[in-house]
């Protein structure tokens, strides 16, 4: 049989078990699917056999077990925002969106609790909590399409896991629907529970491959009522050290970002959205952006205020931007957060996204940027969430030489292997860094993940193919 017969019996098959289900706008053939279900911001794109929108968990465990009934591989879907191609369809394969679970259901004002369901923008998240004095700590660029089941499938970073964590501190209860359409739910917001084994935690940071997130009970925190920002250009990688262990010691637990760009990412990305210079001091090395948050508008300017003098005194070169307004400290953010144009502005470009050692970023930012220079690609960006260890790294435009652009990223991940550190702080492993996975990972922990693998998911449904391949 040729294979657009098999495509169409599968799609015939798939319509008749869930048809009854689903309603008219929750199965589109694969040939109508819009771009939004066939690629995420990696670039990669796939068209699946269907794209199927439950509207509630609860559907969403049914169409899982008419899905295991007929062994029906499944990309699950939120915001589409991730950079590693999880989200991508491979051939075969049905788009389960979760973008019609978009209920908020319950908003505990008291203890600072929200429990929603896995299509809520993160935005969304952020504006209805605000109203009422509280705060989701967890903040990514993409906040305005990423969504809540997303967040957690991939246990997203974002700019304050300094001071909140990943998203995985943030959660306290979670539901999740295994790939024969059981439903694993505890919602509940106790923040001890040792009955045995976290069972949220297998799903969070997952990618999907173990359970579908379809509802989360959210971790609030009080909303700060002073949030403060500053840019601090350097000229040496020792004063940014010296300005993080200032910072911790000196701002505390009001430390909420503290995020570095340096030359070659500040250049392109001031330029790719044309920020205003004259707010910047165009000759430093590196730029740190800085913010607190806290409760006290006037004394915690102080405290930010005093501990960057103090700064002023190292070095003649040095220079210090304190926001005086919030439209300053969004022109502040909106170059460190020009991330996704300044790479686009270098296409065909690879992206990393890698942790180590702080002390060990300056050492191998200068050999691995020697290294791929040498290769023949002359343009990097290095930028990221110092504070965590976490930088990223993209090079580009790669010259379409055959083999050269799989070459640089083999080398990356090499070196961060070597060093002990890990090819994904925050983005995950997906399609697009699987290759590697060996070089951040034992063979024992690999073959653990394998097992839990196979014993949530021995049909092999859920997101197949990523993080690792099953024997
Ligand atoms: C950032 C994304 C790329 O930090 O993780 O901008
Ligand atoms: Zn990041």
């Amino acid at each position: 049989m040729s294979t657009q017969a098999t495509h169409h019996r599968s799609l015939a098959r798939l319509q008749a078990a869930l048809s009854p289900l689903l309603d008219a706008a929750g199965l589109i053939p694969g040939d109508q699917a819009e771009p939004r279900y066939c690629q995420d911001w990696s670039g990669q794109r796939g068209e699946p056999l269907a794209v199927l929108r439950p509207r509630t968990p609860h559907e969403v465990a049914q169409v899982m077990k008419h899905l295991h009934a007929l062994a029906q591989p499944v990309v699950i879907q939120g915001g589409m925002t991730g950079l590693v191609a999880s989200g991508v369809p491979q051939p075969g394969e049905v788009v389960l969106s979760m973008e019609r679970l978009k209920t908020i259901e319950h908003f505990d004002t008291q203890q600072g609790t929200l429990a929603v369901q896995a299509g809520v923008p993160l935005e969304t998240v952020h504006q209805h909590v605000q109203a009422q004095g509280w705060m989701f700590p967890v903040d990514i660029g993409s906040r305005g399409s990423c969504q809540i089941g997303g967040l957690i499938a991939t246990n997203a970073g974002g700019n304050r896991v300094l001071r909140y964590g990943m998203t995985r501190q943030s959660i306290l209860g979670l539901e999740a629907v295994l790939a024969d359409g059981s439903v694993i739910s505890r919602m509940g917001a106790a923040l001890k529970d040792n009955a045995g084994y976290d069972l949220k935690h297998h799903f969070i940071g997952s990618e999907g491959t173990l359970g579908i997130v379809t509802r989360a009970q959210l971790a609030l925190v009080p909303l700060p009522t002073s949030r403060h920002t500053a840019v601090v250009a350097l000229q040496t990688f020792a004063q940014v050290q010296a300005l993080l262990s200032l910072c911790r010691q000196s701002l505390g637990a009001q430390l909420s970002s503290f995020e570095v760009m340096w030359r070659d990412y500040f250049t392109l990305a001031t330029q790719a959205i044309q920020a205003d210079p004259p707010l910047f001091t165009q000759a430093a090395e590196f730029w740190v952006l800085v913010e607190t948050m806290g409760t006290n508008l006037a004394q915690d300017r102080d405290l930010l205020e005093h501990t960057l003098a103090q700064v002023l005194a190292w070095d003649d070169a040095v220079d210090v931007v304190l926001a005086q307004s919030l439209a300053d400290a969004q022109r502040l953010w909106a170059v460190r957060e020009a991330a996704g144009e300044a790479a686009r502005a270098v296409a065909p470009w690879a992206g990393f996204d890698v942790s180590m050692p702080v002390a060990d970023m300056p050492g191998w930012a200068d050999a691995i940027r020697r290294e791929i220079k040498a290769m023949g690609v002359p343009q990097t960006q290095t930028y990221g969430h110092l504070g965590d260890g976490n930088l990223h790294l993209v090079v580009g435009p790669i010259p379409a030489q055959a083999g050269l652009k799989d070459e640089v990223v083999r080398r990356v991940h090499a070196s961060v292997g070597a060093l002990g550190g890990s090819i994904s702080g925050e983005h995950g492993i997906g399609f697009s860094k699987k290759a590697h996975l060996g070089m951040t990972r034992s063979a024992e922990e690999i073959a653990l993940m394998r097992t839990l693998k196979q014993a949530l998911d021995p049909l092999n449904l859920l997101n197949r193919g990523r993080i690792f391949d099953m024997p």
